[in-house]
């Protein structure tokens, strides 16, 4: 039995992606709950009811736009499990006055393990060579047709030096003595802000860094400018022999571009974790490309990482719905 004012203050929740079931617990305790997954025929309907009366939403991967906000006329906060905002439409969310929180911080690292992993992998051919033991076909030393190209001590170019782009540039410069290039629209203070890094990273302009980098790895954000940023051009500009990776988001890549660069120009190979379509559609030719190590957008899928996701977007839906300020809270355009 709810006490008055326990229900008068219970709001209305929509949970759009399985949360752990001890992170809805707490959902279900404040507030009255709906789990509906709208990538599912059978609960997209019970989806499309709940947004008449919902106050707060939590979830992931599901693109909230302008047609969908309208359905929701009572919606206070979305909390994304996801640091990536890319799927919300953000000045419809500011002209409503809608909160949007997301998760930043807790899958730095863990992202930046898997960007560096896709570095290695492709690299040394490690998935390809993998596949040859596996499949029985390791049937004599392997010659230099199947080598790799050593990683320690290659220029890496990072595009975007926010906390990911960091932490992949602690990884390459102080463990495999890699001189790093970035890329950033914003200034960055190494001195006060990385010291450790002081003297083993260059701010550089796009041109120059994809000129001079053996190894390029993009972790922008999708925004409007950087949408479809590596395009024929840039990968043009990369040198002979060069490795591209994605880690970030796949519409930041013209993907006939780089399928064409992989083809007919010079680019070695290419790590994809993130993909134009997702997931990968099965006619997608990046799907067996020869030189292609694409993994299904696992940046963050660590055990302990999705949790402390779900465990921050969960207290960042209750702190907005409470009226306190989330940890996660992002700032939407004004
Ligand atoms: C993120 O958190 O943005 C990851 O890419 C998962 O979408």
């Amino acid at each position: 039995m709810r006490r008055p004012s326990e229900s008068a203050t219970r709001r209305k929740v929509l949970v759009f992606r399985e949360l752990p079931i001890d992170q809805l617990a707490r959902l279900q305790a404040l507030h009255d709950v709906t789990v509906a997954n709208p990538r599912l025929p059978a609960e997209a309907s019970a989806f499309n009811a709940a947004l008449g009366t919902t106050q707060g939403m939590i979830g992931s991967s599901f693109p909230v736009g302008s047609e969908l906000l309208a359905r929701a006329p009572q919606l206070e906060v979305i909390s994304s499990v996801s640091v990536g905002v890319d799927n919300f439409d953000l000045p419809a969310l500011a002209a409503r006055g809608i909160k949007l929180c997301h998760t930043p911080g807790v899958l730095t690292e863990t992202t930046a393990d898997t960007i560096f992993s896709l570095i290695m992998a492709s690299s040394r051919r490690l998935v390809e060579l993998a596949n040859l033991v596996r499949e029985g076909r390791w049937t004599r030393s392997i010659g230099d047709e199947l080598f790799g190209c050593d990683v320690h001590g290659k220029t890496l170019g990072i595009l975007g030096f926010g906390r990911i782009g960091r932490a992949l540039a602690r990884r390459a410069a102080l463990g495999f003595g890699m001189p790093v290039l970035y890329y950033n629209l914003q200034a960055v203070d190494v001195a006060s802000e990385l010291p450790e890094l002081m003297g083993k990273v260059r701010p550089t302009s796009l041109d120059e860094l994809l000129q001079h980098s053996d190894i390029v790895a993009v972790v922008l954000p999708l925004t409007d400018e950087t949408r479809g940023l590596m395009g024929a051009r840039e990968f043009g500009l990369m040198k002979s022999g060069a490795i591209f990776v994605n880690g970030a988001r796949g519409a930041i890549v013209q993907e006939d571009a780089l399928l064409h660069a992989l083809d007919h120009g010079s680019l070695r190979a290419a790590g994809l974790d993130v993909f134009s379509t997702e997931p990968l559609p099965l006619d997608s030719p990046l799907r067996r490309h020869p030189k292609v190590t694409a993994l299904p957008h696992i940046g963050s899928a660590t055990l302990e990482t999705r949790r402390a996701m779900a465990v921050l977007a969960t207290s960042n839906l209750l702190n907005a719905l409470a009226g306190e300020p989330p940890v996660g809270l992002f700032k939407l355009p004004s």
